[in-house]
């Protein structure tokens, strides 16, 4: 007989994205490209996400410095939306299959391939001093921590549209040579804010690292920084909020604006008809003032209770576990290794 208070087994779709802890706060980019959606498709997706520490030491990184910005990331997610009641939330390297199927995947990915990606051209012209192997071999690790969860879809920005590729190429391969082992990804890619981009210079993408402190704007900034930030920002001087191919700096506000307030640009346009630069650079900044503050609250919050958050990431690393050593065994037997 069905019992009905049995909890309904859905079968949703999988959602895996991950995000490096390098700061310990993230860039605004960061978050209207890809964190902002994760709290949004809770409820109708199985969602993993991570804190991708593993990644974050392909460049040169203070031990100290590095244990505490991943906590301050991960309390961060959470502060952003990610209920881990509803989502597996956890730290990459707590998960040892991540690091197990990336050697796996390594052996699967050609050098050619590698060499083509544009992150670890400029990574490697930034940091000429120390081009390691994990830079090169960066996107095999990016595409276990998606393979192994058998995920449908991946929400990220637009600068990781090349190594998501990279990643349905590899499970391609490996399907091709031992049948179906893993599902193959699609991107999950925001229509308006997939890459937002540096205020100082809109030829750029907003970046974590920027050595300009005007280019980026980050989750954890006082309020008074970020108005000054968006108050610097590089324009035009035609003094027309417009949306133009031409007018970059005002594009990126315009975006922003709208990923924040839910305004189209059109409506946008209409809201700042004969106003300028001045009123809409402070509108703009005001309203991602309003955006992060219940963040910054519910940040400073959870990173008062060091307890809540152990327990928190600990039962993440768990339900990953369970979920991604079905995966890496099958992949184990596939290749032939003797079971132990
Ligand atoms: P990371 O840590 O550089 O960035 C995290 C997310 O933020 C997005 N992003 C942006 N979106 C819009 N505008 C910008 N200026 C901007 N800058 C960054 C990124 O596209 C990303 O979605 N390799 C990844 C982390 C990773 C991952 C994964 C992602 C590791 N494993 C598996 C997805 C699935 C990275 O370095 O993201």
């Amino acid at each position: 007989m069905e019992n009905n208070t049995a909890p309904k087994l859905e079968k949703k779709p999988v959602i895996f994205s991950g995000i490096q802890p390098t700061s310990g706060s993230f860039t605004l980019g960061n978050y209207l490209g890809a964190v902002k959606n994760w709290s949004k498709l809770q409820d109708s997706y199985n969602c993993a996400y991570s804190i991708v520490n593993m990644h974050a030491i392909t460049v040169r990184q203070d031990p100290a410095q590095l244990k505490k910005n991943t906590l301050s990331a991960f309390a961060l997610i959470l502060a952003c939306g990610v209920d881990p009641e509803k989502s597996i939330a956890f730290i990459q390297s707590h998960v040892k299959t991540h690091a197990e199927l990336a050697w796996v995947l390594n052996c699967y990915t050609q050098f050619g391939e590698l060499s083509r990606m544009t992150q670890f051209k400029d990574k490697s012209a930034k940091h000429a001093d120390n081009i390691n192997a994990g830079l090169f071999t960066y996107p095999s690790l990016m595409a276990a921590d998606i393979l192994l969860y058998q995920t449908n879809l991946v929400p990220v920005g637009a600068d990781q549209k090349q190594h998501l590729e990279l990643a349905r190429d590899i499970a391609l391969r490996f399907n091709g040579l031992y049948g179906n082992v893993f599902q193959v990804p699609d991107g999950y890619i925001p229509k308006t804010a997939a890459r937002i981009m540096s205020l100082a210079d809109p030829g750029k993408k907003m970046s974590k690292s920027d050595e300009n402190a005007k280019a980026t704007v980050f989750l954890l900034d006082p309020p008074d920084t970020i108005i000054k930030k968006f108050k610097s920002a590089v324009t035009d001087s035609e003094a027309l909020v417009a949306y133009r191919e031409d007018k970059p700096g005002i594009n990126n506000l315009m975006s922003i604006y709208s990923a924040v307030t839910g305004a189209s640009i059109e409506e946008i346009e209409t809201q700042f008809a004969g106003k300028g630069y001045g009123d809409f650079k402070l509108a703009v900044g005001e309203a991602v003032v309003e955006e992060l503050r219940p963040i910054q609250e519910k940040h400073a919050r959870l990173l008062a209770d060091k307890a809540y958050l152990e327990s928190c990431y600990r039962a993440g690393a768990e339900k990953a576990l369970g979920i991604s050593q079905r995966t890496l065994d099958k992949v184990y037997k596939k290749v032939g290794f003797l079971p132990y």
